[in-house]
């Protein structure tokens, strides 16, 4: 194989290892504001603590307080999927609790 040829195949590879979690787990709107908004930059050393957030209400403050307090922008509708999203993903608290 040609180094050219090479390249060529593991840009392939690697664009469909980028593509495939998303493709695979169900789409969320709240997960691609996830994305967007890179809240992982912070949350990834400060893991989303389903003992410490305790219910779905503090789950939506807690999206509130970070908006608030960094300045996201974040439409109170596109707060109520990120929590969702986050609900889904790593708190899994009753909704009506
Ligand atoms: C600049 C860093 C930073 C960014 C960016 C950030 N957060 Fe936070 N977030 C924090 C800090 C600090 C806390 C308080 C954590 C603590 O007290 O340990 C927090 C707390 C939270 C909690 C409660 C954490 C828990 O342990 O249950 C949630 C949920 C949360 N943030 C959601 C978000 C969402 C959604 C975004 C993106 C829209 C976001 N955060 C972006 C810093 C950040």
């Amino acid at each position: 194989m040609t180094k050219k040829h090479l390249t060529l195949t593991l840009t392939l590879a690697s664009s469909t290892l980028f593509i495939s979690p998303v493709m695979a787990s169900e789409s969320h709107p709240g997960q691609a504001l996830h994305e967007e908004h890179n809240c992982l930059r912070c949350h990834i050393d400060k893991p989303y603590n389903p003992e410490k957030t305790s219910s779905y209400p503090k789950l939506v403050k807690s999206v509130r307080f970070c908006n608030e307090n960094l300045g996201i922008g974040l439409f109170d509708e596109e707060i109520d999927e990120l929590a969702d999203y986050l609900n889904h993903t790593y708190y899994q608290h009753k909704k009506n609790e």
